[in-house]
């Protein structure tokens, strides 16, 4: 998989005209996206339903886009084969979803796809301490997982900026990316505190121009980025 330069947009189909996916999917591509973010919930380990393993599969002949896919699921385990199969490029899951972590990341290696940890906005970064070794990305939550359009969570900043330095530490190549409430205002908050993917959902697919809406996250929001 060829890496995009930094930072990468990765927008969240959550929030697209589900009447009309694959033409959406092409469209973000078209607008300048680097991934596709799948949001995949069960109505169990999150209080909502999005979609599964079919769906990406169906999307996967549509575009040359890395799929980004994030579980929200438990137990994720048994459906690792079947997300790999459907053609996801990085699985994602939340630590909270099982039992053995660093197997469930050895075995997403194992099918041949690039490995992620999400933190919930009350996981500390601990939880992903003992896999840095295995881990190709870190997915920090900046609302609570299970819904899109919801306010980002400012106290996640210092998260992040921690992770950056646990990443520089290992010298490996570590995706850091951001999900939830990342808008223009939020986005450069993101970036100065060492994230390089940002996930918007509302913020591309809620604009009226894609392009110029990913063109606007990736310069930082076109603001000036704050520190906090
Ligand atoms: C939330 C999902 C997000 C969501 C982001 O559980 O993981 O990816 O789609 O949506 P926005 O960008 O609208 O906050
Ligand atoms: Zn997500």
């Amino acid at each position: 998989m060829v890496m995009p330069p930094l930072p990468r947009i990765a927008p969240s189909l959550l929030a697209a005209d589900f009447t009309r996916l694959g033409e959406e999917v092409r469209a973000v591509e078209k607008a300048g996206a680097d991934w596709l973010h799948l949001d995949i919930m069960d109505g169990h380990f999150v209080p909502n339903i999005s979609f599964g393993p079919a769906l990406v599969k169906a999307l996967r002949p549509l575009t040359a886009m890395p799929f980004d896919v994030h579980l929200m699921i438990a137990p994720a385990d048994p459906y690792l084969e079947a997300f790999a199969k459907a053609g996801a490029d990085i699985i994602s899951l939340h630590p909270e979803a099982g039992p053995h972590l660093h197997r469930s990341l050895q075995t997403i290696r194992a099918l041949g796809r690039k490995c992620g940890v999400v933190l919930n906005p009350a996981t500390p970064v601990s939880a992903v301490e003992s896999v840095m070794d295995l881990v190709d990305l870190i997915l920090v939550m900046a609302v609570n997982p299970g819904f899109g359009g919801q306010s980002f969570l400012t106290s996640q900043l210092a998260k992040i900026s921690a992770l950056r330095r646990m990443i520089d530490a290992t010298g490996r190549e570590i995706a850091l990316e951001v999900d939830g409430g990342v808008t223009t205002a939020t986005a450069p908050q993101c970036l100065e505190a060492g994230a390089d993917t940002l996930v918007a959902g509302t913020a591309v697919f809620g604009a009226d121009d894609y392009a110029g809406a990913i063109a606007a996250l990736k310069s930082g929001g076109g603001a000036k980025p704050c520190r906090t």
